[in-house]
């Protein structure tokens, strides 16, 4: 019988379990073994694996996190980690690796692809929507959610108060939540990578400074500033500092953080996760070094590489609907 091994690496995503559960129910159905390694690329350097059964992967659907277990993997960056990973892989005789996770995890597949001739499929998962030829990553939409829903009751005390808030969202090092949570929640002010570059800080918090003065000095009201995490000399507290010391502007700070990688999957992820799982197992006898991602309505299959080292914009027309409404 056929081998299929899964693994879910780098920052966990919700609809990750929904992804795990389409390939085993598919592997299922086509009367291929289907077995999961635990703590992504560490299961397959330490052996530590599980045979998934349809009847394990029933009940996950709408859970966040991940049955299999994640991890951040510096192994992978060594030939000798990459070597015990090719010998697990031939002992069990698989003969295809799904890696459901982000860029640095298909960079693991990337350095597995000249060492092992079994087919290696990726599916993207990450929260920060950072990967090419995909609309969409798995867990994007539930997080952009679940920040929305944060700022919205954040709003509320922001206006009772008529204070400034400074939101921090998660993204690593891209804006996608940030410019998405911001329109979503009518933020007075998005600070990210891609309408901060970092030598422009100085005229931004100066921009800033006069936007909230303009707002405060019209209207007794909030404002909501969506920062994105590793923009900011000093974080969000930077930021509030430089805004106390040089306008005399005080405001509250609140880091969304890890709130936004957990929960129940949103409807979209949970759909997504399993059409690109469904198209992973097509793929995974046929193809090598692809991923599957769904632009435009369409699911397709699109070389790793070009998906990992290519950048992917926020959305032009977010930017311009932002610019239009502040
Ligand atoms: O890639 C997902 C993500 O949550 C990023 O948004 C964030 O910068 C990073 O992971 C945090 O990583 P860790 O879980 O290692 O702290």
């Amino acid at each position: 019988m056929d081998s299929l091994a899964i693994i879910t690496s780098g920052g966990d995503a919700p609809g990750m379990n929904a992804a795990i559960r389409a390939i085993v129910l598919s592997c299922h159905k086509k009367g291929i073994e289907c077995i999961g390694f635990y703590h992504g690329y560490n299961g397959l350097i330490d052996d530590d694996y599980q045979t998934l059964t349809p009847d394990m992967v029933r009940p996950i659907m709408q859970y966040g996190g991940t049955i299999l277990k994640s991890a951040r993997c510096p192994q992978m960056h060594t030939d000798e980690g990459v070597k015990s990973v090719v010998k697990t892989l031939q002992r069990h005789n698989i003969k295809a690796l799904v890696v459901i996770g982000g860029d640095g995890s298909f960079r693991g597949m990337m350095a597995l692809q000249p060492h092992w001739t079994g087919r290696l499929i990726g599916v993207p998962a990450t929260i920060d929507n950072d990967l090419a030829c995909t609309d969409s990553t798995i867990g994007f939409s539930t997080a952009v959610n679940t920040a929305t829903q944060a700022i919205d009751k954040i709003r509320d005390t922001a206006n009772a108060f008529e204070r400034v808030f400074i939101v921090e969202v998660m993204g690593r090092h891209s804006g996608h939540i940030a410019f998405n949570v911001g329109l979503a929640t009518a933020a007075e002010s998005i600070l990210s990578f891609e309408n901060c570059p970092a030598q422009d800080l100085a005229q931004v918090k100066q921009t800033l400074i006069e936007q909230i003065q303009t707002k405060q000095q019209n209207n007794h009201s909030s404002f909501v500033i969506v920062l994105a995490e590793n923009l900011w000399p000093g974080g969000p507290q930077g930021l509030q500092q430089a805004l106390h010391r040089e306008a005399h502007i005080d405001s509250a700070v609140c880091v969304l953080g890890y709130i936004q990688r957990g929960g129940s999957p949103s409807t979209e992820d949970r759909i997504l996760a399993t059409e690109l799982a469904m198209e992973a197992v097509e793929a995974a006898f046929t193809e090598s070094g692809v991923m599957i991602g769904k632009e435009q309505g369409r699911i397709k299959r699109s070389c790793i590489i070009g998906a990992t080292e290519q950048s992917k914009p926020v959305d032009q027309a977010i930017h311009s609907v932002y610019k239009l409404l502040t």
